[in-house]
C-alpha cells in the first residue's frame, strides 16, 4: 500500500474512533487537510466549534486569521496540510488533556511519518510542546520560542503563536504578523 493509501485507510478509520471521550461529544472528527505530499505541516491543537461541524480544520474565526497569515508567509491554504494535534473538539473548546493528547498520538505520528514534511509549523502551546517534546528540545514559553527554528533529521520544526491568540489579546496579533512575514522569507531560504 502506498504512503497516501495509508492515510487515507487511516482517516477512514478514525472516523470511528472512540479511543478517549471525545467520541461522545463531536459531530465529525477532523483529521487533516491538504495534499498528502506537501512539505509543510501546520500542526493546531484540536478542532473548535465550526471544525466540528464541518470536518476540516481551522474553517472558523481563528482559520479565517490563518487564511491572512498564510498570505503574509506568501502560502497558498490549498498547497500546505494542515491539521491538529487532537482529531475530535474538546466539549466548549476547552484546552484538550493529556490522555486525549494521548489517545490521539497515533494519528499524528503517522501523519509525520508517511507525509514527511519537511517544515512543521506548531500553532500554539498545545502543538509546540508536542513537537518539542517529541524530538527531545527543551519546552520554553512561547514568548522565548516563537518564530524560532528547531531542526532535527533535515525536520525544522518552527513554533507560532496560535491565531486565535491574537483575537483575544491582541498585542499578539501583530507579533504574529512579523513572525508570518518572517517565515515568508525562512521558507525561501529553507526551500533552497
Ligand atoms: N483551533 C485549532 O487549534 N484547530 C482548529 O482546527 C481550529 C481552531
Amino acid at each position: 500500500m502506498s504512503e497516501k493509501e495509508r492515510l487515507l485507510k487511516l482517516a477512514e478509520e478514525a472516523k470511528n474512533c472512540v479511543r478517549c471521550r471525545l467520541y461522545k461529544t463531536r459531530k465529525n472528527v477532523v483529521f487533516g487537510d491538504g495534499p498528502l505530499d506537501s512539505p509543510i505541516m501546520l500542526i493546531g491543537e484540536a478542532p473548535g466549534y465550526w471544525e466540528d461541524l464541518k470536518g476540516k480544520p481551522f474553517v472558523g474565526a481563528a482559520g479565517k486569521f490563518l487564511d491572512k497569515l498564510l498570505a503574509l508567509a506568501g502560502l497558498d491554504r490549498g498547497k500546505v496540510y494542515i491539521t491538529n494535534v487532537v482529531k475530535c473538539r474538546p466539549p466548549g473548546n476547552r484546552e484538550p488533556k493529556p490522555d486525549e493528547v494521548e489517545a490521539c498520538r497515533p494519528y499524528l505520528e503517522e501523519q509525520i511519518n508517511l507525509i514527511k514534511p519537511k517544515i512543521i509549523c506548531t500553532l500554539g502551546n498545545v502543538a509546540s510542546t508536542y513537537l518539542l517534546q517529541k524530538f527531545g528540545f527543551r519546552v520554553q514559553p512561547m514568548g522565548r520560542i516563537h518564530g524560532k527554528v528547531f531542526e532535527v533529521n533535515q525536520l525544522k520544526i518552527i513554533p507560532l503563536y496560535h491565531p486565535a491568540t491574537a483575537l483575544y489579546k491582541p498585542p499578539i496579533k501583530t507579533v504574529l504578523e512579523e513572525d508570518w512575514m518572517l517565515l515568508k522569507a525562512r521558507l525561501e531560504h529553507l526551500a533552497t
